[in-house]
């Protein structure tokens, strides 16, 4: 079965981004991930437009944006503009969920919804059909290098099988607490996307990590 990986900038040395995506772009990585965070849907504040421009630049692999902020539909145009391939919110901060995903595909983006860890798969029943990409959060949003959260393999299940019901290949991304002894039960479990922040950059060697990742 072929699965992606999403190395996580978050855990990049931001005084030498460059150099970051440079191995990124030279690893068996298939996507960047990029948290927005905004201080207000998570406590805590990551990077934004410019920020992702500048990645942009450099990166020779598509943009995964990972939306941790509140009415994400005010910025869908933006993002696009900014560099983004795959745009994902969260579903805590979309009451119009289907509109918002109606313009992230009507900007020729991929549309993804991130779930946090006390929100059912259930909830995404009625717009299975016009999404690409479910981020299931395996840890609360907001920070990098936090614990995996178990419960998550019982939400992946759940997941494919919803996907399976209706038969639609959907992209299944677990974000958060991703190591090298658990992936494989991340993918049994029926993930196909992978993102990693702490494993890959806190490694001494990031570009073998990502190898090993990608099994
Ligand atoms: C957490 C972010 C994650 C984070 C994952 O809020 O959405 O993408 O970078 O980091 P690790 O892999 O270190 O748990
Ligand atoms: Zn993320």
């Amino acid at each position: 079965m072929s699965y992606k990986i999403a190395p996580s900038i978050l855990s990049a040395d931001f005084a030498n981004l460059q150099r970051d995506v440079e191995m990124i772009n030279s690893s068996r990585a298939d996507w960047f991930h990029v948290d927005v965070m905004d201080g207000v849907f998570v406590p805590n504040i990551s990077l934004g437009l410019p920020v992702i421009s500048a990645i942009k630049r450099h990166a020779t692999k598509p943009l995964d944006v990972h939306l941790m902020i509140v009415q994400p539909e005010r910025y869908i145009g933006d993002f696009k503009k900014a560099g983004a391939d795959i745009l994902t919110v969260h579903i805590e901060a979309s009451p119009h969920l289907h509109r918002t995903i109606g313009a992230i595909k009507e900007n020729d983006m991929l549309a993804g919804v991130a779930l946090n860890p006390h929100t059912n798969v259930e909830l995404l029943r009625d717009v299975l059909r016009d999404i690409d990409l479910v981020c299931i959060m395996s840890v609360n949003p907001g920070f990098g290098g936090q614990k995996f959260i178990e419960n998550t393999y019982a939400k992946i299940k759940n997941l494919k099988q919803m996907a399976d019901d209706i038969g639609k290949n959907l992209l299944i991304e677990i974000d958060g607490g991703v190591t090298l002894d658990n992936f494989n039960l991340l993918l049994d479990a029926g993930a196909n996307v992978l993102v990693a922040g702490n494993t890959v950059f806190s490694s001494a060697n990031p570009i073998d990590t990502i190898h090993k990742l990608k099994g």
